[in-house]
């Protein structure tokens, strides 16, 4: 049973710069609710109890969403704004969090290596709050994600076809299709950030991931690319050449909320859903 749910929060968040200067990126909000709530209420949708948090010392903020308020609370106990903070502090009473600091900024790949004490020697889902996923109620990705590792117990990666001209932002898969009820295919190669020229396919992995643990001794020899950082793709390659990676076509919507556009569409999307526009 996986039980485990790491989240690499460590980036710099430049693009949304000066907002991230002091606020993570993970803490802005859609609408009143912060994406790394969404993220956590993703994970334990799908069963996943333990939060393993990878941050840095920008991040405290992170903590404290996650830990009581007691003055807030005092201060609003008996109106009407107690009920605003009734989920919060419902998944804070539930689940676990765990911290680990990231001291260099060496990509996504070194980001789920340093969460490795927190994880141990199990598989485990990563969950990358800016990529912003809604479905069907009862249906999240890590929650179909975790349905399809039962049956193949290995890594899977989530994808989406993505149009040509956004490729260059992506990992891309090439795979044989495996069971086409599911939309599952067997990872047969792997390119970080290709150009449309070089790209073999559209189907882009997103930011949701079930790995099993011998991932964190194939990122430990790793090299660093072109760019100096550590890919997690390039990781999973060698682990497909080694034995078995599925790639899973997800159902739902993505929101790239990493991106000032991507960021608008999903606070644009969430606020219609609701009625407030
Ligand atoms: P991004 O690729 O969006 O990078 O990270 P970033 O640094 O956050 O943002 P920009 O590109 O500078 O605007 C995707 C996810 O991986 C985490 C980020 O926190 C985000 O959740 N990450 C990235 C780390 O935890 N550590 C890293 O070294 C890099």
């Amino acid at each position: 049973m996986i039980k485990k749910c790491l989240f690499p929060a460590a980036g710099l968040g430049t693009r949304f710069l000066p907002a991230t200067k002091a606020v993570p990126k993970e803490m802005f909000p859609i609408l009143t609710k912060p994406l790394l709530q969404y993220a956590v209420e993703e994970a334990l949708s799908a069963n996943l109890t333990n939060m393993a948090i990878v941050t840095n010392k920008n991040k405290r903020a992170i903590e404290d969403h996650f830990d009581q308020a007691l003055e807030l609370e005092l201060q609003i106990k008996g109106t009407q704004k107690e009920e605003l903070l009734k989920e919060i502090n419902a998944i804070c009473n539930y689940a676990t969090f765990t911290y680990i600091r990231q001291k260099q900024m060496l990509g996504l790949g070194y980001a789920i290596l340093t969460g490795k004490p927190l994880i141990g020697n199990e598989p485990f889902a990563v969950h990358l709050a800016d990529d912003l996923c809604t479905s069907e109620k009862g249906n999240s990705v890590l929650y179909q994600m975790i349905k399809i590792y039962k049956k193949y117990q290995c890594s899977i990666v989530a994808i989406e076809e993505v149009p040509m001209n956004q490729i260059h932002k992506y990992g891309v898969i090439v795979g044989d299709l495996i069971d086409n009820t599911n939309d599952t295919y067997r990872v047969t190669n792997m390119i970080e950030k290709p150009t449309p020229k070089n790209a073999p396919t559209n189907m882009a992995i997103i930011g949701r991931y079930i790995l099993t643990p011998d991932i964190f001794n194939i990122l430990k020899q790793t090299k660093p690319d072109k760019s100096g950082e550590i890919q997690i793709t390039d990781a999973l390659l060698t682990q497909s050449k080694q034995g078995y990676v599925i790639a899973y076509k997800f159902k739902g919507k993505r929101f790239d909320c990493g991106s000032i556009q991507g960021y608008v569409k999903a606070t644009n999307y969430f606020a219609k859903q609701q009625g407030i526009m």
